[in-house]
């Protein structure tokens, strides 16, 4: 197991659900994180592009609205748009002769490592400091004698459902004191057809990617009798929801046995198990969440195509 292991065998219960589902952060095992950092690559896949428009344009901006001196970013993968924000902070910071302290948290540790290697390799006047956890999990965030800022990018909100997400707010807010920031980046609802696409590419990397939780499981839990191919990727727009659906629908009949919970996973051809889901926002709705939360927005920018929003809120 590759990422941080918090109670699989839990979490896996909800495989026997109707419809079965799992819990995102099993896509991001060390492979899986390769595969979600070749799809931010992709001609499909907007929404890098969009939100490293908007953070290329505005992140000098955030930086002096915010002068934090630690930035604490939730779910930081390769940390790649990550480093606009730290060009400007760290700017900032020397010029005021002050340290800044960039803490990427993440529950896929090899990414993470490798990552926080690269970051203090290329920003030595930042202190780097991974935290391998899990953002659904109440996480203290290290203080400071400063303001923070917490960052989650990518769009990664859409993961949660709502009652999810209205809990995730809480407890950032929770998490931060008064004069503290947030910085959200979240994608929109737009056509679905650009939608799908983003999520079912044409070289199939979405697929693979989708399809390589059938692995993660299957050394997780020992399982025999389970195999990747014989689960097909789906990607589905849910209009009710609001929300780009990944499923994976059996090819032939499974007939798995894990061996970790000594307990059978049987589905009939044509099956499907819910994988992700990643909700697209209208800007007032996340606006009002937010405010909700005791979260005051204090700047909110798109891009040219007004694909994606950043949001920046104060505790
Ligand atoms: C959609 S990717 C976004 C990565 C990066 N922030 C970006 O904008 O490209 C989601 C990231 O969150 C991490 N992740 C997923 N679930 C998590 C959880 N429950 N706790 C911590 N990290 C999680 C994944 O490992 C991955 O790096």
């Amino acid at each position: 197991m590759t990422t941080l292991d918090t109670g699989f065998a839990a979490d896996a219960a909800t495989l026997w659900n109707d419809p079965p589902t799992l819990p995102t952060k099993w896509l991001y095992d060390e492979r899986g994180s390769k595969l979600f950092d070749e799809i931010t690559r992709l001609p499909e896949y907007y929404p890098t592009r969009r939100e490293t428009e908007i953070l290329a344009a505005h992140s000098v901006d955030i930086a002096r609205r915010t002068d934090a001196a630690l930035v604490a970013e939730f779910g930081s993968g390769t940390s790649t748009k990550s480093r606009l924000l730290l060009t400007a902070f760290a700017h900032r910071a020397a010029l005021q002769s002050r340290s800044l302290r960039y803490v990427p948290i993440d529950v896929s540790a090899e990414i993470l490592t490798q990552s926080s290697h690269d970051l203090s390799l290329d920003y030595p006047a930042v202190s780097v400091e991974p935290l391998l956890a899990d953002f659904t999990e109440p996480l203290g965030l290290p203080s400071s004698d400063g303001p923070r800022l917490a960052v989650f990018l990518g769009g990664t909100i859409g993961n949660f459902e709502a009652a999810g997400r209205a809990e995730f707010f809480g407890r950032i807010a929770d998490g931060l004191a008064p004069g503290d920031f947030f910085l959200l980046g979240a994608d929109l609802v737009k056509d679905t057809g650009r939608l799908v696409a983003a999520y079912d590419d044409k070289a199939g990397v979405t697929a693979d990617f989708n399809r390589n939780v059938i692995e993660v499981l299957r050394v997780a839990l020992d399982a025999t009798g389970l195999y990747p191919d014989d689960f097909a990727h789906i990607a589905r727009w849910n209009p009710g929801e609001h929300r780009i659906e990944m499923w994976l629908r059996t090819r032939r009949d499974v007939d798995a046995y894990f061996a970790a919970l000594d307990r059978n996973w049987r589905l009939p051809a044509g099956a499907e198990i819910l994988t992700e889901i990643s909700t697209k926002f209208e800007v007032e709705s996340l606006e009002s969440e937010l405010r909700s939360a005791g979260l005051a927005q204090e700047a909110l920018w798109t891009d040219s195509q007004e694909d994606f929003a950043v949001i920046l809120s104060r505790r």
